[in-house]
């Protein structure tokens, strides 16, 4: 059995123990990974923080080691999305899709290197200021700590790694214990890019405990993390005056007005959007409130698309959905949906589980106080909901602790203003749903959602201090 190690200042470590690494889609061990215990939280820390002051790369040198891991990753393509698509019960086609993004986000992320400026700031326009200039510079934090999750395990990380190292911190990157393998890669082509010892450290670990050791250790100046809510508030509160940017997820809603074009074609994309990656994203398409007119339209052809949309084999470049990361996971959105349908909502399709495998689901005659609404599914399961104004839906999407994105399909200038303006989320897409997502853009979300953005030249913002420098040009 193969046992991966972290990698703490530049070399290879074995941890206190070890876990296992499942293949999800067969349940087959397929690795085991070393297991961090106090020592190696505090070795990575003591590497992170003497790589941060003795290493100084300047930003063209970062720049220039990001695009050659990027370029490492884009040789490896093939390897990357075999471990990704096995550890994370992934489509093929959908694991190269990811390694593709993550390429351009590390891309992204290195030209953030050479961009990064302050501002003049006109002190001359205070009064008794008029010999004084000022100016502000970015600076990096320090150590940085990289919390990522299972879903999109290699590009979140990219968003989290690439702008961290791109600003100059030094970082820890502790990924899900779930999705390891890619983790491993992803370090080893950093370091064979040519970046310095303790710049990127790897550790791994499964519960809370080395989420403890970590926010414990006031060296670390900033965490980054994706994940649930619980964990999200956790940090959030362990964390103090250190920054924190939080990612935590959604019950992402569309909003299709009766003006569609095309309605069988807007309920196709809907459903696409609800179940790719076994709806495992923080902007899958969970509710959908559609016009009463074209409700009944939309359903019907919602349906097709679920019964549609292809399970199989992995491997196969034609299968849309693999597994969901565990059988636990699955367990539980049946028992949401069980609870569901026993309160009244209405199983269009799907509702069936095999192991980890969960069915394209649809469903109706939901209610807010049902799990299936108020809670993010994180599974192949949507909601179609009927409404009768827009002002009435844009209540709806809000009525919710969640706000990262929302979509609406409208032809209507009007209707689309209406929603920019009052939903509530971090981003509204108009003619698209809430799942579109470009790594260049700003991403994140209000209330439970999160706190702060990601894309690479919004997150470098907040892993820089912004400095000022006053010159008094008298003196
Ligand atoms: C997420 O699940 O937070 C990320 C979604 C994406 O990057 O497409």
């Amino acid at each position: 059995m193969k046992t991966i190690e972290m990698f703490i200042g530049g070399v290879r470590v074995a941890g206190e123990g070890t876990l296992p690494v499942y293949h999800k889609a067969t349940g087959e061990v397929i690795a085991e990974i070393a297991a961090a215990g106090a020592e190696h939280v505090r070795a990575a820390v003591d590497a992170a923080e003497r790589a941060f002051h003795e290493v100084q790369l300047s930003p063209y040198e970062r720049y220039e080691i990001i695009m050659r891991a990027a370029n490492l990753m884009k040789e490896r393509r093939e390897e990357f999305a075999e471990a990704l698509s096995a550890e994370a019960g992934k489509p093929i086609r959908d694991a190269r899709g990811e390694i593709d993004r993550a390429y351009q986000t590390l891309i992204l992320s290195a030209e953030e290197a050479k961009r990064l400026r302050g501002e003049t700031v006109p002190l001359a326009g205070a009064p008794g200021c008029e010999r004084r200039m000022a100016f502000t510079i970015r600076r990096p934090l320090g150590v940085v700590c990289a919390i990522t999750p299972f879903n999109f395990p290699v590009n979140l990380a990219a968003h989290k790694i690439g702008p961290a190292l791109a600003a100059g911190n030094t970082v820890i990157y502790k990924p899900a214990s779930a999705t390891p393998l890619t983790a491993s890669l992803l370090v080893e082509v950093f370091q064979e890019a040519g970046l310095p010892a303790g710049c990127l450290n790897l550790i791994y670990g499964a519960g809370s405990a080395v989420g403890r050791l970590l926010t414990a250790d006031e060296r670390i100046r900033m965490f980054s993390f994706t994940g649930s809510v619980p964990v999200g508030k956790t940090l959030h509160e362990a964390v103090g005056f250190r920054r924190i940017a939080l990612e935590l997820g959604s019950n992402s809603a569309n909003i299709v007005h009766e003006d569609v074009a095309d309605v069988a074609w807007v309920a196709e994309h809907c459903a696409r959007h609800a179940f790719v990656n076994a709806g495992q994203v923080c902007i899958s398409c969970q509710r959908v409130y559609v016009a009463r007119a074209i409700y009944e339209e939309f359903c019907a052809a919602a349906v097709e698309a679920a019964q549609n949309f292809k399970s199989g084999d992995l491997m196969d470049v034609h299968t849309q959905i693999g597994s969901m990361i565990s059988e636990r996971e699955a367990e539980r959105i049946e028992a949401w949906v069980d609870e569901a349908a026993a309160a009244g909502a209405h199983l269009l399709a799907g509702g069936h589980r095999t192991g980890a495998f969960y069915e394209p689901t649809v469903l109706t005659d939901v209610t807010p106080a049902m799990k299936v609404v108020s809670e993010e599914t994180f599974a192949p399961v949507f909601s179609i909901i009927p409404y009768d104004t827009i002002e009435d839906a844009v209540r709806m999407v809000n009525d919710t602790r969640y706000g990262l994105q929302a979509g609406v399909f409208t032809r209507s200038l009007a209707v689309a203003n209406y929603c920019a303006e009052h939903l509530d989320v971090g981003g509204v897409v108009i003619g698209d749903g809430a799942t579109f997502r470009m790594d260049n853009m700003p991403y994140g979300g209000v209330k439970d959602s999160g706190i702060g953005r990601e894309g690479p030249a919004y997150a470098i913002r907040e892993l820089t201090e912004e400095k000022l420098i006053v010159l008094n040009v008298e003196g």
